[in-house]
């Protein structure tokens, strides 16, 4: 790697795409599979609707919203140099999801490919080190992606858990720029285990006990612990971004926040004091997409004309981990 040297302290987003599966699960559908309705989960959550999987998987997805978001931003396959990709539900341990996009979009042996793994922050974790990297090396572009097919890790018999997720990519394309701010703060509570999924790993090892336990790869949530910890942290994490910023929570013209629950970001909103007609949401008809979120609501933001040149962005993801994030930028 080259040191570049020179200031460029700001992160552009060039470019985005994002891609949802055409097959959408309404809470109607889903109260022929467990003991809901419709109004119990429009009411807690805001969701009405959600994309589930049938036939996409977490690469195909990927790829296209990849591709949405290099045709936008304008350039070549051939200029992405760094490829990170956001995700808890790749369809391997290993190849990373990053690596198999590398080989579908044809990108360049000589490109920097790996995974984070920060449940419904990741997305913000890897924009982050999108921007650590672009700064530490002479790379130019870099391909920032949020993926998940959660409905694969879902327990439909819970209906704790399986109402409020959906499935569905986001990319950005972004480079460094001397114009534009670019401000991170992060938190992780690792000895919370109030959110989790175990891995199946299934083994055969002859050298340890208990080599056959097999434990369900379901999401596991106590989603009242959670909501409290998402409100928490989102008012840390933001005006603790905002007064490095030195800017107020009325200044910012976009909030983006992990669409988890839609009393998550009006209770953010209030705590925040900042307007809610500011925080963008698209629960309703596509869930929680975990590390996707994101991405997807600038994409959705920015194709229906949203979004103008110099605009302030407040992004925020908080979930499994427990993890939390927020980045300070400008579009
Ligand atoms: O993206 C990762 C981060 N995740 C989140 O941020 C999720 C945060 N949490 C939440 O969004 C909310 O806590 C939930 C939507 C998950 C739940 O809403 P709540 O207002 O916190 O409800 P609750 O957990 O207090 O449950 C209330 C009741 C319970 O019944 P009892 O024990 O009071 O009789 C649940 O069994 O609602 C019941 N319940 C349901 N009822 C109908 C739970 N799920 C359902 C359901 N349909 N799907």
């Amino acid at each position: 790697m080259i040191y570049r040297g020179d200031p460029l302290t700001g992160l552009k987003i060039l470019g985005t795409g994002s891609c949802v599966p055409n097959h959408s699960v309404t809470n109607q559908m889903l109260e022929t599979v467990v003991d809901t309705s419709d109004d119990w989960i429009s009411s807690r959550t805001g969701i009405r609707s959600r994309c589930i999987a049938n036939g996409d998987t977490n690469l195909t997805m990927a790829k296209a919203a990849a591709e949405r978001a290099i045709e936008a931003a304008g350039i070549k396959n051939s200029d992405i140099e760094v490829v990170l990709c956001a995700t808890i539900t790749n369809e391997y341990v290993t190849p990373s999801l990053s690596c198999l996009l590398q080989r579908e979009l044809g990108l360049n042996e000589e490109v920097l490919a790996f995974d984070i793994n920060a449940a419904c922050s990741g997305f913000v974790y890897a924009l982050n080190t999108a921007h650590s990297l672009l700064q530490k090396t002479s790379n130019k572009y870099a391909l920032v992606v949020g993926s998940e097919v959660l409905s694969k890790i879902m327990d439909f018999t819970d209906r704790n858990t399986c109402v409020l997720f959906g499935d569905g990519s986001g990319a950005v394309v972004v480079k460094l720029s001397r114009r534009m701010p670019f401000l991170f703060n992060s938190g992780a509570r690792g000895d919370n285990l109030v959110l989790n999924c175990p891995a199946i790993y299934e083994s055969n090892n002859p050298f340890s006990q208990n080599t056959n336990e097999k434990k369900a790869g379901f999401l596991q949530m106590d989603g009242s612990e959670v909501f409290r910890f998402a409100v928490e942290s989102i008012k840390k994490s933001i005006m603790a971004l905002l007064e490095k910023a030195q800017v107020s929570p009325e200044e910012i013209d976009h909030y983006v926040l992990h669409q988890a629950n839609s009393r998550i970001i009006c209770t953010a909103a209030k705590r925040l004091g900042a307007p809610i007609e500011r925080f963008f949401m698209n629960i309703e008809k596509r869930g929680n997409t975990s590390a996707a979120s994101i991405p997807i609501a600038l994409d959705e933001m920015r194709t229906s004309g949203r979004l103008k040149r110099g605009d302030k962005l407040v992004l925020s993801g908080f979930g499994g981990g427990l993890t939390y994030g927020s980045v300070y930028m400008a579009w």
